[in-house]
């Protein structure tokens, strides 16, 4: 054990837990990254540092310079914390829409939150693809009008770089000498989805990797099905819309699973009551997508999940109700 000097020091090196007590192991195995621990409570803590370290290091962020991003939060959360610890003004840009806690805790960490208003047809919990190119304009007016760095998390590749280069090593340490089958992970820039995939395949050349969406927003699972309103409730993703990190790492994912609100929300209460996991809505899709996989080929097998946030963060919300 050693004293940290700094809570930048304490992102990440998150535990990996084996749901022993939900997945009996005739079912074969789920294993948690728990990713919400960390000073944010979400695993955008990891990416927010790498982007501001790689932007210092290759000059795109110089010393009095701000830094501006979109975000449904928890990114947002990520920045404010490395910004404040390393001395830039942070703004986040976020839409009404995402659950009020996460603007608190911004708020907190020093940062200027900008909220933007919905669609007038959105629904309050449930952020669109419309509702995120709302937030988007205000991001890019802003950036422009301070001068910003603009974090930019849909398209700088240190989002998925914290996936291959920081979670997957330290998840191969934590397995020892177990292998894994699959990898599910919930998609929101596809980051973490194509970043972990990528070191996983190296590692293990047979995994299988899947992106998890909303089934109302299953753009990349069938955009055509007649079901795709593009709202839902599971926040953080799920925008109904192309991905630069997927479009661009072609092959690299084997499918797709599309997973209801209910099924995550049911997901994040099964993970809360069985393992005394308190997490999010993505981490209940991302159980319950792992749980359909046991259910069918990959029974008996061993499945990776990440658990992208805590929560904490939707108190306010009705996944507790
Ligand atoms: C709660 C939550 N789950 C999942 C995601 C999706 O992660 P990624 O952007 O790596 O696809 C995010 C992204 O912000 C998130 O906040």
């Amino acid at each position: 054990m050693k004293t940290f000097c700094s809570m930048l020091e304490t992102i990440g090196k998150t535990p990996l837990v084996r749901l022993s007590r939900l997945v009996d192991k005739s079912q074969g195995a789920i294993f948690a990254k728990l990713e919400f621990a960390s000073p944010g409570l979400s695993k955008k803590d990891r990416v927010a540092l790498q982007m501001i370290e790689d932007a210092e290091k290759n000059g795109k962020l110089q010393k009095d310079q701000p830094v501006v991003e979109l975000t449904s939060g928890n990114m947002g959360t990520g920045l404010a914390i490395v910004c404040q610890l390393k001395g830039y003004r942070f703004i986040a840009v976020m839409s009404k829409g995402n659950s009020i806690e996460r603007a608190k805790m911004m708020k907190a960490f020093g940062a200027e939150v900008r909220l933007v208003d919905q669609l007038p047809d959105s629904i309050p919990g449930q952020v669109s693809g419309g509702d995120l190119e709302l937030v988007e304009i205000e991001a890019q007016k802003l950036t422009k009008e301070l001068g910003a760095f603009r974090a930019n998390q849909f398209f700088n590749p240190s989002t998925k770089d914290v996936g291959t280069y920081r979670i997957a090593p330290e998840i191969l340490e934590q397995l020892g000498n177990e292998k894994l089958d699959a990898f599910v992970d919930f998609m929101g820039t596809g980051g973490s989805c194509i970043g972990v995939a990528t070191a996983l395949k190296k590692s293990f050349p047979r995994i299988k990797c899947f992106g998890v969406e909303p089934e109302r927003a299953s753009f990349y699972f069938d955009r055509t099905a007649a079901n795709q309103t593009g709202k839902h409730k599971i926040q953080g993703g799920g925008y109904n819309m192309m991905l630069e990190f997927v479009e661009t790492a072609t092959g690299l994912l084997d499918g797709f699973i599309t997973i209801t609100d209910k099924e995550a929300i049911f997901g994040a209460k099964e993970m809360a009551l069985g393992e005394c996991i308190f997490a999010g809505f993505s981490s209940g899709a991302n159980y319950a997508a792992a749980k359909k996989l046991l259910q069918s080929d990959f029974k008996g097998k061993n499945i990776l999940i990440l658990t992208p946030d805590s929560g904490t963060k939707y108190l306010s919300t009705d996944l507790w109700d």
